[in-house]
């Protein structure tokens, strides 16, 4: 096997298999993110393409060099779906559900990122430099620095790292901490993160820092937050194509041409708050301050981690409440949702984007949320307003967006009214804030600031251990 100088190694390669041959785009932001930056390096990505039981060859994809690493059906069940997806994702996002703690699924967890490890250990040159990516690898930082004490390690966590009272929940708490710990940089979306990981090392492993440098066995661990953004240009491309400014007019002709279309777009998760945006919506409809046909919400729910008990539940309740406003509210031939199960390719994305109103973004928590950023980059016509969750990590970034608390439904309603009703000189005004912003801070930025905080040495002597 070739060994590489630079490696991506996340739970997820960018595509999916499906079927015999086939690929797909796989879901959500973090493929987002690292698939424009593995575009313009050398190297190669390591991670799971999506099938279960199925072991595939290296192979070229839209320019990046794709090393799969395959899963058992069981594996799927308790590292993917359990530990990472039941256990880590409700406790990191606030358990806004509520985790299950199992032994059984912990061990599949511990097995699973054993092996991305040694995978990691065999592809890595000499001297390489290796970036493991989010919460469902967090032991691979220290196995693999056991295996291959040359490497340059770094870690990204894309999603929130919660307070030292809520993670001290996991009976693996010290096994977690030491794996990350493993890393020479470890990266945030926001500073809060880092100072709630430098607080839980000094607490629970009682190691001493310097500012956002930890020491551990004579080494030095820097925390520090970088928040994650997308590729600007790309989306800025894509709306100046006529087709896909053709493509968002007829999107609104479908809609029957409303006066405010308003959008969500989303995998659906409860972390999201796409409950609590469709019922603020209902309410404005049944008080009348909108009418049906005045406005129309389209919501897109990607699906999402289906097989998870709650992931189940939350379809059941949206798909209710959708079924619920558009009986109350509809009228014949028109629908004030419209709800759609389904994955749309970015350039649909794009001119839905274009297309949109008002974007409603609402999570009850959230990483960074990149959908927010999107949406800014589609407007360089500067029309369009942002409805933002200050519980998303795009808050810190975004202060111009129509910022609510998303479990206040008085305040979304006045959000998304404000939004729909805002003159064209106040969108325009927040648009070019909101877009100096996202245009400096692109997701090659990102990267570029990790990379090199990555590879540059640390400027604190270790404390010997
Ligand atoms: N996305 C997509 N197709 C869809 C729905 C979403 O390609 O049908 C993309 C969307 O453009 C965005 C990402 O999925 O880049 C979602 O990232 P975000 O940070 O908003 O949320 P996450 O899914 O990572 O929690
Ligand atoms: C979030 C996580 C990613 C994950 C994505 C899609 O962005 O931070 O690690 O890949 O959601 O979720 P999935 O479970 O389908 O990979």
């Amino acid at each position: 096997q070739e060994r590489s100088s630079f490696l991506i190694v996340a739970n997820r390669l960018p595509v999916d298999r499906v079927g015999e041959s086939e690929w797909r785009r796989s879901p959500g932001g973090l493929v987002t993110a690292i698939a424009p930056v593995m575009q313009r390096r050398d190297g190669a990505w390591l991670g799971w393409h999506g099938a279960a039981d199925e072991k595939l060859e290296p192979f070229d994809y839209d320019g990046m060099h794709l090393i799969p690493i395959p899963l058992s059906a069981l594996e799927v069940e308790r590292y993917y779906e359990g530990f990472s997806n039941a256990t880590l994702w409700p406790l990191y996002h606030d358990v806004v559900a509520t985790p299950v703690y199992s032994r059984v699924l912990w061990d599949a967890y511990r097995r699973v990122n054993e092996r991305f490890a040694q995978a990691a250990a065999e592809a890595a040159d000499e001297g390489a430099v290796v970036w493991v990516q989010d919460y469902q690898l967090q032991l691979v930082p220290a196995m693999l620095r056991r295996l291959r004490p040359d490497l340059r390690i770094g870690f990204f966590l894309h999603i929130p790292f919660p307070p030292a009272e809520l993670f001290c929940q996991l009976p693996w708490r010290r096994e977690i901490l030491e794996g990350l710990l493993g890393a020479d940089l470890v990266g945030f979306q926001r500073p809060g993160g880092a100072s709630n990981f430098i607080r839980l090392s000094r607490r629970l492993l009682g190691l001493p820092h310097q500012k956002n440098e930890i020491h551990v066995d004579g080494r030095v661990v820097r925390a520090q937050a970088f928040p994650i953004s997308v590729d600007f240009g790309e989306y800025d491309n894509l709306v100046r194509r006529p087709e896909v400014i053709a493509r968002a007019k007829e999107i609104r002709a479908e809609l029957g041409d409303p006066d405010h279309v308003l959008l969500g777009v989303d995998r659906l998760d409860y972390t999201k708050g796409i409950g609590q945006r469709l019922k603020a919506f209902g309410e404005l409809l049944a008080e009348g301050t909108i009418q049906p046909g005045e406005a129309v919400f389209v919501q897109i729910a990607t699906p999402s981690r289906e097989r998870v008990e709650e992931y189940r539940r939350l379809r059941n309740d949206i798909e209710l409440s959708v079924g619920r406003i558009n009986g109350e509210h509809g009228i014949l031939g028109m629908q004030p949702v419209q709800y759609l199960h389904q994955s749309y390719t970015r350039q649909e994305l794009a001119a839905l984007y274009l297309a949109a109103d008002v974007m409603v973004v609402t999570p009850l928590r959230d990483g960074m949320n990149l959908v927010a950023k999107e949406y800014i980059a589609c407007h360089h016509d500067l029309r369009g307003a942002l409805v933002l969750s200050e519980f998303a990590g795009a808050a810190d970034e975004l202060k111009h967006a129509f910022l609510v608390n998303p479990y206040d439904v008085d305040g979304l309603k006045r959000a998304m009214v404000a939004g729909m009703r805002a003159t064209p000189h106040e969108l325009a005004r927040r648009m070019r804030f909101l877009r100096r912003r996202v245009s400096t801070y692109d997701v090659n930025r990102w990267a570029g600031e990790f990379l090199s905080a990555l590879e540059r040495p640390s400027t604190v002597q270790p404390l010997a251990s």
